[in-house]
């Protein structure tokens, strides 16, 4: 029986996914990286979908770190081209898809044309089903350190003490304000890492790791990951 189809199953708000495993995926099958990274994509494409049939209100991706430049340009420049492709696309569907986006991130280290196209897709998401957050240019550290700077040119603006800061406000900085913590991570590809992914939201979030590498990553896997976080006895350090 599908997940969706199950009662008290409910799927958590806010699902984040690390989607790992590609380039792997590809020299299995003696392909080129980017041809892995096509594949995730696409599997990126069913499970947005199948987030929004499920009722999940928010879906965050980790499509490119700060430590992603260290690829080759033929790699980086692969994955700017399906980013681009699949947002030029969703700006074209979007009424029909019912898909809305945020950027974490520091973008200004992405092309002008891709720049625009995020801020585009920004502006336009109101009124959707499911968010989709595309961390782009992101690291967990350098999230905070922006966050930081953020908060200091406010206290040196006169707008802000130190001593108002605290985790409630200090959250409001993030590139992440407004958006709940996720409460169930996913990291595909067999690795056993958060690899600087949402550093401060995963505070309480449920880790699931799976075997499975990302461009195989189906609906059935993301119902084993659901179901494994109902499982688990969340207890936020409580008794
Ligand atoms: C990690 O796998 C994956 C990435 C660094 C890139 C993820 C990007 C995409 C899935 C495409 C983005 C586009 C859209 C539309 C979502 P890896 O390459 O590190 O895999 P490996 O560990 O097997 O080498």
């Amino acid at each position: 029986m599908a997940l969706s189809e199950k009662e008290n199953m409910a799927p958590p708000r806010h699902i984040a996914i690390i989607m790992d495993g590609n380039g792997r995926w590809a020299k299995k099958r003696g392909l080129p990286r980017t041809a892995g990274h096509a594949a995730g994509a696409e599997s990126f494409r069913r499970i947005a979908n199948y987030c929004r049939t499920l009722g999940v209100e928010y879906l965050t991706v980790y499509a490119f770190s700060t430590e992603n430049w260290k690829r080759s340009q033929e790699e980086v420049a692969g994955i700017m081209r399906l980013l681009r492709r699949y947002l030029e696309e969703a700006l074209r569907d979007m009424d029909k898809n019912r898909v809305c986006f945020r950027f974490f991130g520091d973008l200004t280290r992405l092309s002008p044309e891709l720049q625009k196209l995020c801020r585009d897709a920004q502006m336009r998401s109101e009124e959707y089903d499911v968010q989709v957050n595309f961390c782009l240019n992101y690291g967990g550290r350098d999230e905070i350190v922006h966050a930081a700077k953020l908060f200091a040119q406010d206290v040196a603006a006169g707008k802000r003490k130190p001593e108002d800061l605290t985790e409630a406000l200090l959250s409001t900085y993030l590139y992440s304000a407004d958006v709940p913590d996720p409460e169930l991570i996913i990291r595909p590809s067999g690795e056993q890492r958060t690899s600087n992914f949402l550093l401060w939201q995963s505070a309480y979030s449920e880790y699931v790791f799976m075997d499975v590498l990302w461009p195989d990553f189906c609906e059935k896997d993301l119902d084993a990951a659901i179901e494994e976080y109902h499982r688990r006895n969340r207890r936020f350090g409580g008794t």
